[in-house]
């Protein structure tokens, strides 16, 4: 396969000169996905493939089926043009991950590299050689099931995260696969949380927030994108060409690919701005999708409407040198007859999944010191809960090719770990069983026991897509098991496994420690039980804000401040209200007078077995150095005795602009390993681009006061100030738009 992967200027000329071999209709072929049949090869697609009509499968994933596809395009179609084999390999193939959030929760980008860098081996021996991921949409609303197919909240840790998978399926080495930047854009904004639903985005809110990773990952060297379902501002992106030529085109110079989402291209019927598949197809086509995902406008119609003079020829010679292009750019026309067979099984897989898992969890709290459990005492553990067992839950959503045998379940890491001193009733079958036939029994082993374990979330089900839900409570009869084991008076563990964030508000009061897991994947077991040991210590931390309602979402860190910002000591509770409060009594202040205004959790909180302190916060360079960089350093210090990870944090506010900016922006980070007592200065650079924003009409960093913080959340406290210079920002103009 092609040394690099990048769409080098070759594979542009070499596509070109194919592009000329071809009649319209083979040109259209390489436009046109088709559906894989389960390792069955139907005539239609034999004979599609041998005739040119069809240019790339998804979903298919038998070896033998893709190695005789394959054979069929090379030796049996005129030109020999390989099949790109598409498949949703979204946090691992055979070894399952962390969920994509749950890998954001690590804030480890080398980690995540390495993940997709495994994943694509797995896949790629079998045969495929494209995913749909890294998926970039900015995640702020729990509501929303694909959340946790996402990194969350925050564009820069999306951007991040991203590229550093883009960079692990597009790496260079033997088993490569093309990655596919989705959902393009603004998916994450549906309204209400309800998948494929309307999104009205306002253009600095697009490109302040939404459209950064993808510029990011196109930076990365990203070959495809694939618009989103959702319907942004009036024009779905199947057919924005504003979105798919003006930003990704002209703007970003991006050469690779557009494959449209499933069906997406003649469901702008369904949205109302298509009368027929045909005409869906124009749209699609002239707005720039390459490939239709198995929707077939472009079969059935593309070539009658060039024929017809609707759809000038050089605009599908255009789409066809986009895919022939990525095909020679990586490397299918030199793979000659590889074979492929089923991924088995590594070591070096489940070490991976296992120390990613481990850095994904989130320690939310740690009453009495309760975590660590200490072998010494000797302690009798009994687990309890839904998700204690279940190798198929904890993978969490979009796991079509999972291994599941691989699985190793808390209930299986425990007994390894405390033999005969660890008993075990699941309580409950599944996390939605409102049963409580066996709390008696569950409650009667708890309390023979020193502590309890209770493993509660969500079933895989109830996240991913089209899984949306309007309560984020514990599922099925969770809180009445905690409430009947709380009776016992035991010290309690909570282990949460869930594709998104949990209102856990009232869980928090009845437990010791909770630990958050976000679908930890196959390792999930040996993960939890090095953490609750000590043979790990936590070092997750929020990739989202943790909301205590539903009623509060959408909820995160990078806020506007708005006009009238809560204040200390404003009244909330119905109940803490006086009978006959005047009109103005509880303050005219934007909150809600049944909740507490701020998180449950905020965004990059996580707490250790350690802590830390931070000081001696410092800027130590204007941005007039020759690079414009801002030098910003902090000491932290590990004040425990557990040798630990902290991820530092530093985050800016820019107070007064020519358009409001949020409250505070995650600018840089750094997950450092101190050993207990340790000190060390972290120093970030800042560059005047860092800084900049769209006001509407352009890119730019404006002089005036800039605030920071450094510390180990989105709520750190140890803050300055800098003053950008009129001469500093002017020429940092980023580009006008
Ligand atoms: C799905 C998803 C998309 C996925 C595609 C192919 O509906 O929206 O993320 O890549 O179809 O499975």
């Amino acid at each position: 396969m092609n040394a690099e992967f990048k769409l080098v200027e070759n594979a542009v000329t070499r596509a070109q000169d194919l592009l000329k071999l071809l009649s319209l209709d083979e040109k259209i072929g390489q436009l046109t996905q088709l559906n894989g049949e389960g390792g069955h090869i139907a005539d239609s697609l034999r004979e599609g493939i041998r005739a040119g009509r069809v240019g790339s499968v998804i979903n298919e994933v038998n070896p033998d089926t893709l190695a005789e596809l394959q054979r069929i395009a090379r030796d049996e179609n005129a030109h020999g043009i390989p099949l790109l084999i598409g498949r949703d390999v979204i946090h691992g193939f055979r070894t399952i991950m962390p969920i994509p959030l749950g890998m954001a929760a690590s804030w480890q980008p080398e980690l995540i590299r390495l993940s997709a860098e495994i994943a694509a081996e797995e896949a790629s021996i079998q045969g495929v050689n494209w995913t749909f991921a890294p998926m970039l949409d900015i995640s702020r609303d729990p509501r929303w099931g694909r959340m946790a197919e996402s990194f969350g909240e925050d564009p820069l840790l999306t951007s991040e995260f991203g590229a550093a998978m883009v960079k692990g399926f597009q790496n260079g080495g033997e088993h490569q696969l093309v990655s596919c930047l989705k959902h393009f854009v603004g998916y994450g904004a549906s309204e209400s949380g309800r998948d494929y639903n309307t999104t009205y985005i306002p253009e600095v809110e697009l490109r302040n927030v939404h459209l950064r990773p993808f510029h990011a990952c196109v930076k990365a060297g990203a070959m495809s994108l694939m618009p989103s379902f959702s319907d942004l501002n009036g024009m779905p992106p199947s057919g924005n060409s504003w979105l798919l030529r003006t930003v990704l085109r002209d703007e970003w110079g991006f050469s690779g690919l557009v494959v449209s989402d499933w069906c997406s291209i003649t469901e702008l019927m369904n949205h109302g701005v298509a009368e027929s598949p045909a005409h869906a197809g124009r749209i699609s086509a002239l707005a720039g999708v390459s490939i239709d995902m198995v929707s077939n406008a472009y079969a059935d119609h593309l070539a009658e409407q060039v024929r017809s003079g609707e759809i000038c020829q050089a605009l599908v010679d255009q789409l066809c040198t986009e895919v022939l292009a990525v095909k020679y750019a990586a490397g299918l026309f030199d793979a000659g007859t590889r074979e492929y067979s089923y991924a088995a099984r590594t070591e070096h897989a489940d070490v991976a999944a296992r120390k990613l898992a481990t850095e994904s969890v989130v320690l939310l709290k740690n009453d009495h010191q309760t975590l660590p459990l200490q072998r010494s005492a000797n302690q009798t553990v009994c687990l309890i809960g839904p998700l204690a067992d279940q190798p198929y839950e904890q993978l969490g959503t979009w796991v079509f090719d999972a291994d599941t045998d691989r699985s190793v379940t808390l209930r299986q890491a425990l007994e390894a770990e405390f033999g005969e001193r660890l008993s075990f009733s699941a309580a409950l079958e599944f996390s939605r069983d409102h049963n409580q036939q066996n709390f008696d029994d569950a409650a009667a082993l708890a309390n023979n026991a020193d502590l309890i374990v209770l493993a509660l979330g969500e079933e895989a089900i109830l996240s991913g897509e089209a899984h949306c839900r309007t309560d984020l409570g514990l599922p099925g009869a969770q809180s009445a098991l905690l409430e009947r084991l709380k009776t016992l008076g035991k010290p309690i563990v909570a282990i949460i496994m869930a594709g998104r964030p949990l209102t856990i508000e009232p869980l928090l009061h009845q437990v010791d420690s909770v630990l958050y897991a976000f679908h930890p994947g196959s390792q999930a077991g040996p993960a939890l039980c090095d953490l609750l040991m000590g043979d790990a210590v936590p070092s997750g931390k929020l990739p989202v804000t943790m909301p205590r309602v539903v009623g509060q979402i959408p909820m995160y860190y990078a806020h506007g401040n708005t006009g009238r910002p809560p204040v200390e000591g404003t009244v909330f509770g119905l109940d803490d209200i006086e009978i006959g409060a005047g009109q103005t009594s509880v303050g005219n202040t934007s909150f809600h007078l049944d909740v507490d205004p701020s998180p449950l959790f905020p965004f990059g909180y996580g707490l250790s077995y350690t802590w830390f302190e931070y000081s001696e916060l410092e800027v130590h360079e204007s941005l007039k150095t020759a690079d414009g960089q801002l030098k910003v350093s902090v000491q932290v210090r590990n004040c425990g005795e557990h040798a630990a990870y902290e991820t530092v944090q530093l985050y800016t506010r820019d107070p007064v602009a020519s358009v409001t900016r949020p409250v505070r922006e995650l600018k840089a980070f750094e997950k450092v390993f101190l050993q207990g007592g340790e000190a060390k200065r972290i120093e970030f650079a800042l560059r005047v681009d860092d800084l900049a924003f769209f006001n509407g009409q352009q890119w730019l960093a404006e002089p005036g006061v800039i605030q920071l913080w450094a510390g180990s959340d989105s709520a750190a406290q140890l803050g300055t100030e800098v003053r950008i210079l009129e001469s500093e920002a002017s020429p940092h103009v980023v580009k006008q738009i």
